[in-house]
């Protein structure tokens, strides 16, 4: 069996593959271009790709009738068509579980940091402006006893919902497409309409995937119902946020500091107004960034492709 590997990816997964495939990794620090893609996968039985290798009916008319699998290394999958995937009989897979905590303590830190007001801290400190402690100097949110929202109510969703609640004290709005009884009852959560938990919530952390209904769902019309007080967190998909109307709403005080681990592109654009704003606190897409968490993720990885190269159903099959 031959597999592309978009790629390295950690041994705890590659170990997995190469004692049984022949496979063919991508050595460089940069994703192949669009026909490198193509090229290097044509003729495989699998491929292994990563958020930035985007894959449609083209890449599978490129790379032939006897591809059998595509293993997302990532829990979200809106760089696969999967409707056309499936269509073709070809399995996909991601690696959900396994970076829940990571993301979740990514989404927590982006909100501190966010609410109190870190970055300007941190360049105010690197750019030797720091003059004297101040009584009124960078003065931020409290966070004890506020009330969060989360957009999403998954894993991570619950994952984070569960550090403020139990850490913080903070009350529990949540959006979702269907009822949370056990998450309502550990945290005496309440499920409402995203206009009230925008207009409700002191911090608003974003955990729903990306697709058309939910694509620049924040815009204009969200930021102004929410409070100026207010801080948003996005570890989810960058694509979920309008990144002008973000832009216009930390500017004008519509609210008051932004978190994001996402950004739409990735990396943000050179000329991007948020990354000149002290209140917007902004990360490489690091959710899932620890030892742990990504080699679990390379083995799921692992065993969908294998899985899915022996015609088996993949332990994580999306459709
Ligand atoms: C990362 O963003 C993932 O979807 O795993
Ligand atoms: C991801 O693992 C989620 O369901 O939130």
């Amino acid at each position: 069996m031959k597999v592309f590997i978009t790629r390295q990816i950690p041994a705890a997964g590659l170990d997995r593959i190469s004692s049984v495939c022949d496979c063919d990794v991508w050595p460089e620090r940069m994703p192949p271009s669009r026909d490198q893609l193509q090229q290097r996968a044509a003729g495989c039985d699998g491929v292994l790709t990563l958020l930035s290798d985007r894959i449609d009916a083209e890449f599978f008319d490129a790379v032939g009738p006897q591809l059998k699998v595509v293993s997302n290394f990532a829990v979200g999958y809106n760089n696969i068509d999967v409707a056309e995937a499936t269509r073709r009989g070809i399995a996909v897979g991601n690696t959900p579980g396994v970076l829940t905590e990571a993301t979740a303590d990514i989404a927590v830190g982006l909100l501190l940091a966010a609410a109190r007001r870190m970055r300007e801290g941190i360049d105010n400190v690197t750019n030797q402006e720091w003059a004297t402690w101040e009584p009124m100097g960078f003065i931020g949110q409290d966070l004890v006893g506020k009330t969060i929202g989360i957009v999403g109510m998954g894993r991570i969703g619950a994952a984070v919902a569960r550090r403020l609640h139990f850490g913080w004290g903070m009350s529990v709005l949540y959006t979702s497409r269907s009822d949370k009884p056990e998450i309502d009852d550990q945290m005496n959560a309440r499920r409402v309409e995203l206009s009230t938990l925008l207009t409700e919530s002191d911090f608003v952390s974003v955990h729903t995937d990306l697709n058309p209904q939910t694509e620049k769902m924040f815009g204009d019309a969200a930021f102004a119902q929410m409070k100026p007080t207010s801080v948003l967190v996005n570890t989810a998909r960058g694509g979920i946020i309008d990144q002008e109307a973000l832009h216009q709403a930390l500017q004008s005080g519509t609210i008051f500091a932004a978190g994001l681990d996402v950004t739409e592109p990735e990396p943000l654009a050179a000329d991007s107004p948020l990354r000149g704003l002290s209140n917007c606190v902004i990360l490489p897409h690091v959710g899932s960034g620890t030892v742990a968490s990504r080699d679990a993720m390379a083995t799921i990885a692992a065993d969908n492709l294998l899985a899915g190269l022996q015609g088996n159903p993949l332990p994580h099959q999306v459709e």
